[in-house]
């Protein structure tokens, strides 16, 4: 578990960064160009107020929810985030465990460690005493360039039990993070990207390519590169990011995949209400606002403050989730106040696992609950449903 008793998740990146290289540091915690996105995420939450109701009976107070039809124990995800060897042995697969003993689902990212099938069975072999709820992963996809093996992907995904497909839109290249500039930043040589760059597809398309695993980068890139690689200067990682991932992704992807896939499909990345709208047109069964954790456009504004927008352009058509520089139980409330049905917490739960492995981040998630549980009472909302607009305050040049 954690090394020592943190009063809040903000106090943890301190103690993780000394455990890591700096390249993987600046991996983890880097967002692109100036990082004013990064940095205003934090900013755009402490924006709010939250205005309390007095005189409510919170003897209980009941953090569950409901997300597409699946119980959770709180309204907060785990982000899907590439890599997470890099900061620990069991790199997804206590990430998901950590996930499943709290209740909560884990989003495994096409960049992941691990392959889809080893996170399948991190969260099918329970403890004694089994989880808490039923585990519940979810799978995000980066498009990539070769749409048959997508597919083929997405039919992993669906046999191994996946719950819900994530398609990250805001990311037709890779941003640009000036600390893997500098760092030259590219996966250490014993770790490869095996869910979404896995021997199982790359073994069987249609143009088989000798010696192709999710280790051989180079090759695979070869394979992958149906249209034109985009290769500039950079980190190798964004070079190969461009190589293999499909720029030409347009609208007509969302019913290709609905056609393709029995799961719900949430778009990730969406900013503007005009293309939530769209979204829930063309068959969308979740959005996902979001600017990356501050990685991708700079400048981009903090999903939170264009919640309220969002909320009303789509009219509860579909569950909004948020994310970015959550950190506190006050962060979630503010967020389900302004429209949202949950959130996702990244870079904090990478450095919890860091710390303090599977553990670490059960109690990272314990804390986050702690003060989530506190500060509803405090408000006065026994129950999740019952923090609406009301009990949020705008700030000055934000409308409601
Ligand atoms: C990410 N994020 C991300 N998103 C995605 O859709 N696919 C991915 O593979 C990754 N990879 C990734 C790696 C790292 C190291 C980070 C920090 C982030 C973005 C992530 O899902 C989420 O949107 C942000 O991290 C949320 O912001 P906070 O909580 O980190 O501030």
């Amino acid at each position: 578990g954690l090394p020592k008793r943190y009063s809040n998740l903000e106090e943890l990146e301190a103690d993780a960064q000394p455990l890591l290289t700096p390249q993987a540091y600046g991996y983890y915690s880097g967002g692109s160009d100036n990082e004013w996105t990064l940095a205003e995420n934090k900013a755009a939450l402490g924006r709010y107020r939250l205005l309390p109701r007095v005189l409510v009976d919170v003897s209980t107070v009941d953090m569950s929810t409901t997300l597409l039809g699946q119980r959770l124990a709180s309204p907060i995800l785990f982000a899907p985030m590439a890599q997470q060897r890099l900061c620990h042995p069991d790199g997804e697969l206590a990430m998901a465990r950590a996930a499943a003993a709290s209740g909560l689902p884990y989003i495994l990212s096409t960049m992941a460690t691990s392959s889809i099938q080893e996170v399948a069975e991190a969260v099918a072999a329970a403890p004694e005493g089994g989880w808490p709820c039923d585990p519940t992963l979810w799978f995000q996809i980066y498009v990539l360039k070769r749409r048959d093996v997508t597919e083929m992907m997405i039919q992993e995904v669906e046999r191994l039990g996946y719950k819900a497909l994530i398609v990250t839109v805001d990311a037709p290249r890779l941003g640009h993070r000036e600390a893997d500039d500098k760092s030259k930043y590219s996966l250490p040589p014993h770790l490869s990207m095996k869910a979404g760059l896995g021997a199982g597809w790359w073994g069987g398309v249609a143009r088989p390519v000798a010696g192709l695993d999710g280790s051989n980068l180079e090759l695979i890139t070869k394979a992958a590169a149906t249209t034109e690689g985009v290769a500039t200067d950079g980190s190798k990682f964004g070079r190969h990011f461009s190589d293999l991932f499909d720029q030409r992704l347009t609208w007509e992807f969302l019913p290709w995949l609905k056609q393709a896939s029995k799961l719900p499909v949430l778009l990730k990345g969406v900013l503007s209400p005009d293309d939530a709208r769209k979204a829930v047109e063309l068959g969308a069964d979740g959005i996902i606002i979001s600017n990356h954790g501050g990685r991708q456009l700079n400048y981009s504004p903090a999903a939170v403050d264009m919640l309220p927008a969002i909320a009303e352009a789509v009219q509860g058509a579909v569950p909004l989730l948020v994310d970015g520089g959550i950190t506190r139980g006050t962060d979630v409330i503010k967020c389900l106040a302004l429209g949202a049905s949950a959130v996702l917490v990244g870079r904090p739960l990478l450095w919890a696992l860091t710390l303090g492995g599977q553990k670490g981040v059960e109690e990272a998630l314990a804390l986050l609950h702690y003060e989530l549980e506190l500060s509803m009472a405090l408000l006065g909302c026994p129950s999740v449903d019952q923090i609406t607009r009301d009990y949020v305050i705008q700030p000055p040049g934000y409308p409601l």
